[in-house]
């Protein structure tokens, strides 16, 4: 039995979503259930030629096998919700805690429409910060006071209780980056809620002595969208000679981009209680490594760049990933 927490390490935008992916192809977990904020996150899975970005279903959902959760901790758009689960099929195995946070029109539209969250903290306009407020307030509305969500609804730790029980592996999905949580990142430009390990377990209803490994998924040119410092960040031009251009997911913002952080590394890798690190872009460190699945064919340079990284972060790397496609990935896991 392994109970597994995925976060981001730097500030969102890691490719948790791909090394969920892989994670859930691999380890064959009963339940992957996403906890974090809400639709404001966007993670994009590739599987061959195909490229999927999801809001509100997990990214593990490519892994067909998997009851797919969403935590009581998050924020549900139902709108969001319905189109994802219509366009990727995933009717039938999704479900939502019934104490979900519910996100209504008059959230975006306070988002959208607020100078200090659209403007100053350049939120991604998705009503997170307002709907975490009304909940805050207990004024809104939760998952199965919405008749829409009736045929979803779950008593989602319970249901991951049982199967942690039957010996069953389970994923907790992350959403956001450490640098981005209201306790630990940026203060007051993050998003309006943490997002390390122990909120994930949180938001899921897992308690701590529960979980058997955190991964905490650090990007080798690490990138943030809106608004914030950002102490490694270079020029554009300079991104934009190195062939790094990236754009959101959810709000199609160019991301602006920097170099390896390693006291953030480290400091996140902490608080995080890191037990695995992951490193995405390391075709970014250098070309040759595209695609790459097996550690020995790595260049020397891309290997120098991960053991500073673990010396760094303080804690092995066991996953590489060398592309965006599920399969481009190196798995130490077993090594270490
Ligand atoms: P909000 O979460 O929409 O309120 O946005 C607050 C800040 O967090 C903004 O700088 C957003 O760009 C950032 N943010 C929120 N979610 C994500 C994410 O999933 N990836 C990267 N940045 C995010
Ligand atoms: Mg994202």
């Amino acid at each position: 039995m392994s109970c597994t927490i995925i976060v981001g390490g730097f500030f969102g935008d890691e490719g948790k979503g791909k090394i969920v992916a892989h994670i859930a192809f691999k380890d064959k977990p009963a339940i992957i259930s996403r906890g974090g904020v809400g639709p404001n996150a966007g993670h994009t899975v590739q599987v061959g030629d195909r490229e999927y970005g999801v809001r509100m279903v997990p990214s593990g959902f490519v892994y067909k096998d998997a009851k797919l959760c969403i935590g009581s901790g998050v924020l549900v758009d139902p709108r969001v919700l319905k189109f994802e689960v219509d366009t990727l099929g995933v009717k039938g195995r999704i479900f939502v805690d019934k104490r979900c946070g519910i996100i209504t029109e008059d959230h975006i539209a306070r988002d959208k429409g607020s100078d200090h969250l659209a403007k100053k903290i350049g939120s991604t306009g998705s009503g997170c910060g307002p709907a975490n407020s009304d909940r805050v307030m207990r004024i809104s509305p939760q998952a199965k006071d919405v008749p829409e969500l009736a045929e979803y609804l779950l008593d989602v730790p319970l249901a991951i209780d049982a199967e942690l029980k039957k010996g069953s592996n389970v994923l907790l999905e992350g959403t956001q980056g450490f640098g981005i949580s209201l306790y630990y990142g940026t203060y007051p430009f993050v998003t309006s809620k943490d997002t390390s390990a122990s909120q994930i377990a949180a938001d899921n209803g897992v308690g701590p002595t529960k979980i058997d490994d955190v991964v905490v998924v650090f990007k080798a040119y690490p990138t943030r969208v809106g608004e914030g410092p950002f102490s490694t960040e270079m020029t554009f031009e300079k991104s934009d000679a190195m062939g790094i251009k990236e754009f959101g997911t959810v709000t199609h913002r160019k991301r602006r981009v920097g170099g390896w952080d390693a006291d953030m590394a480290r400091y996140s890798a902490m608080i995080n209680g890191c037990t695995q690190a992951a490193i995405t872009g390391i075709d970014r460190v250098d070309k040759d490594c595209f695609g790459v699945r097996d550690f020995a064919k790595l260049s020397k340079k891309a290997k120098d760049f991960i053991k500073q990284a673990e010396d760094d972060i303080g804690c092995s790397v066991a996953l590489i990933s060398t592309g965006p496609e599920v399969t481009q990935i190196i798995d130490l896991r077993d090594e270490l």
